[in-house]
Parts: C-alpha cells; structure tokens; sequence
C-alpha cells in the first residue's frame, strides 16, 4: 500500500483514538465491491458534471476531476492501483487516489453527495450493466434450443409424468418447453430491469441534500429511466437485488431440472442423449467413464444462489429506515449471483445446440411402456364408447400385453377384438409411434408440424425481443 493512500481517513477528525486495526479490516468492503470500480467513476463524473451545471464546481475543476478520475481507472485496469484497507471501500479508494492525483479539487466532487446514495447508484448501474449481458446470454441460450427444436422436430421420444412412460412426445416439443421457461426468465429480468434503472442519486445521506442539485440531469447522464421519489427509501431499498436475485434463482431452479433430465438421458440406461465429449470428464479411476460435469455442475450451483436469495431477504428483514451498514452485506451474494447466472448460461448456451440425440433410442424407448394405450382410449371413444369405458377397455389390453410381452401395436387384430369388438383394422393407424404424436395436432401439441410452427413463433419473437 503506498503512502498516499495511508493518508488518515476521511471522517477521522471526530475520533480520539485511532480504528482498530481487526476492526479496520472487519469493516472493510474493498476486497469485493472493487469490481464495481467502473459504476463508481461514471457515477462520479456524471455528479461533478451536474456540480458544474449548477454552479457549484467551475469548468477547470470539472476537466480536473475527469482527468483525474480517468487516470484512476487506466490505473485499476493495468492493474497497478493500490488498494487500500484504510480506504475502506471502492468509493473511498477512488476518492483519495483523486486526490492524490490533483489535489484540492479532488477533495470537492463530493459535495451534495454521501456513500449512501453513491453505493446505491453504483449498484444499480453494476446489476443493469450485467442484466444486459446476461439478456444477450439467455437470448444465445434460446436461439439454441430452436435450432434443436427444429432438427429434432420429428424425432419421438417417451414423454413422461411421474417418470413413467406416459404418451409419445417429439423431442423438438420437449426442448421447446425449456424455450418457454427461459422466455418468462427473459420476461422477469426484463421486469426487474425496469425497477433496476432508477436512480437514487441525490438522495444524499438519507435527507437530502441543501445544495440546488439537479437529480434529473445527473439521472440521465447516467442512463437511468427514472429517479427515486424519497431519499430515505432512495439510499436504503435493496428491493431490486432481491428481484434479481429471485430471477436468477427462478432461472437456475430451470437449468437444474434441465440439468438433471441431461445426466438421466446421457445415462447408459437412457441413453437417449450423447453430450460432446468436451462437455464432460472422465474418472481417475475408472476407465470406461464420461461424466456429464457441466449438467452436473449447474444442477449444485443453483443451491448457491437460492442461498444467496435468502440472505437478501434476510439482510433487509428489520432494518429501519434508512442506510445501515447491514446492506454493504448485498454485494458478496449480488456479486457470486451474477457470475454463478453467468457461467451457468454460458455453459448451456455453448452445451445446448451441441447435443446429439440417439434417435433409434429414443424411439424404441417409446415404444416400452404402452406409450399409445390413451391413443387406443381415445380411438374406441370415436367408436362410441364413454371414455371410462374405453380406459377400462385398455386396461385388460395393456394387462395382456404385460402378460405376453407384446406392446398393443404387435397384437393381432383378432386379439384386440377380444376385448371390444368395435375395434377394426384401421386401428393400427393410432397405435403408431408417429400417429400419435401427429393426431396432437393442436396449438400447444406436440405434434411434428406444431413444432415447426412453434419454433417460427419463437424465432419472431427473438427478432423482435
Ligand atoms: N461500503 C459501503 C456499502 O457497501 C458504502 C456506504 C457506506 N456508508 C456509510 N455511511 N458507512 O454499503
């Protein structure tokens, strides 16, 4: 730590005794909101510029303060600035090395402001900034499952409920159900965004502030869409990192079940999927093993962030009105959020368009289980049977099959008659596999061309979103 920055603390004056050194560190923030070291230098030259606008600062301070605070940041990025304990925090840090490069000037940018506005101005802007990343990540993650939707639009697998063989369904329909989780994950973020991009600044310590600011102006340097409407709410609402934080934990409850039907179907008794080989590990110790890592991997990080989301609510349960020091505790969970949403997102989005699907498996799987038994239901109710009788009907069908080990679709005719003699020879018709999934032919239904028609409507709306 360089000597400029062992300057004494800012708000030493009022104090007879110096800080303990344990409480210096216990009380520190800037071994993790450093990263938010460039909201922090756009918030404070879009302050200075409104100091300037409204007479309190003067043109020359003003291009002091941008130079300054420019040389800060080229110093961060080569990273060759000393960050400092006794600095306690980015907003401090940064402040000082100002001052350290231009001297008395420096000292002046944080008129009409307080850390307390200023820390919940940088958060806003970090969260927004990585909301758009993570938008243009889950849009990545979207066009990926269409373009498996569509190559798979035919392909049939067992679709299940309870886990058990239930009704054919096309592979494309499946990965399009994952398509519309991840469009009202979009939809949410989308939402949060909104409450996200308010600024707080001006706000000042919790009261506001005496001098003739303009919250307005500095607002819209800053990009923000609107700004707080009281200053104690401004400087202590946290509503909108537990938004996103719920988002994302919303999102990965999604990638976990997603992960978890990809380590069943990449399974040697599924089968049903082939995740490439750079998507997965081997064992040290047995030879013949490929691990799905990546599902693997996604499916435990998402106890992390619901962890996270119940700190949040547990950091603001309680705190009256208005800033405690109780919220410098949002950013490790915001912060491990962000990067977990993000390498989670990645990985899906690169792993997504890459799976292969073992068709012939797929299929044959759909063919155990008695998958077209409510096919055969529904083709005696069009012979004029009260579908409680049909069902029945099938029931001593399917009863037989067990028994013979034959699925309904290689039992001869005269078999199926014996148990309703309305059944004719057009019945083999339903009892396929393709005609199935074909006869669900209906907005919403799994058959082949509403596949294709869902992924045109998915595909629009990426475009338009
Ligand atoms: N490091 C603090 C935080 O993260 C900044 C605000 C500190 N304000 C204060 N009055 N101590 O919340």
């Amino acid at each position: 730590m360089s000597n400029e920055h062992n300057q004494q603390k800012l708000s030493s004056a009022r104090f007879s005794e110096s800080t303990d050194a344990f409480v210096e560190a216990f009380t520190a923030s800037i071994q993790f909101d450093q990263r938010m070291y460039r909201q922090d230098i756009q918030g404070s030259i879009a302050h200075a510029k409104m100091l300037t606008k409204v007479g309190i600062l003067n043109e020359t301070e003003l291009r002091e303060i941008i130079k300054g605070l420019q040389q800060v940041q080229t110093e961060i990025e080569a990273g060759e600035f000393n960050w400092s304990i006794q600095q306690e925090d980015i907003h401090m840090n940064i402040e000082a090395r100002l001052t350290s490069i231009i001297g008395l000037t420096g000292k002046k940018l944080h008129t009409g402001r307080s850390r307390n506005d200023q820390v919940a101005t940088d958060i806003r802007l970090y969260i927004r900034d990585e909301i758009d990343l993570i938008l243009s990540e889950l849009k990545r993650f979207q066009t990926g499952l269409i373009q498996l939707a569509e190559r798979e639009a035919d392909t049939i697998m067992p679709g299940f409920t309870h886990l058990q063989t239930a009704q054919p369904v096309t592979f494309g329909h499946h990965m399009l159900a994952w398509f519309e989780m991840i469009k009202r994950d979009v939809e949410r973020l989308q939402d949060c965004r909104k409450r996200v991009n308010t600024s707080p600044l001006g706000s000042a310590a919790l009261a506001g502030t005496t001098y003739p600011i303009d919250r307005e102006f500095t607002a819209k340097l800053l990009g923000f869409e609107r700004i707080t409407e009281n200053s104690l709410d401004g400087v202590s609402d946290r509503d909108f990192a537990i938004e996103f934080t719920a988002f994302a934990a919303t999102l990965m409850m999604h990638l976990s079940r997603f992960s978890e039907e990809l380590v069943l179907w990449s399974s040697a008794q599924f089968q049903f999927i082939d995740l490439p080989d750079r998507f997965c590990t081997g064992s040290s110790i047995m030879p013949q093993k490929k691990n799905p890592d990546v599902p693997e991997l996604v499916r435990g990080k998402t106890g992390r962030v619901y962890g996270h989301l119940m700190s949040l609510l547990t950091l603001m349960k309680s705190q009256p009105l208005a800033y405690n020091k109780d919220n410098q505790e949002d950013k490790e969970p915001l912060f491990d959020t962000v990067d977990t949403v993000r390498g989670s997102l990645r990985a899906f989005a690169d792993m997504i368009p890459a799976i292969i699907v073992q068709k012939e498996m797929t299929y044959e799987a759909a063919k155990r289980g008695f998958s077209t038994a409510t096919d055969l239901a529904d083709y005696l109710v069009g012979k004029g049977l009260a579908f409680r009788d049909s069902h029945e009907v099938v029931g001593l069908a399917v009863a037989h099959g067990i028994k013979t080990g034959q699925d309904l679709s290689e039992m001869s005719l005269d078999t199926l008659q014996t148990f309703c003699d309305k059944i004719t020879d057009d019945v083999f018709d339903v009892l396929t596999l393709e005609g199935s999934v074909a006869a669900r032919d209906h907005l919403g239904g799994t058959a082949p061309n509403q596949v294709r028609a869902a992924v045109a409507r998915a595909r629009v709306y990426l475009e338009e979103g």
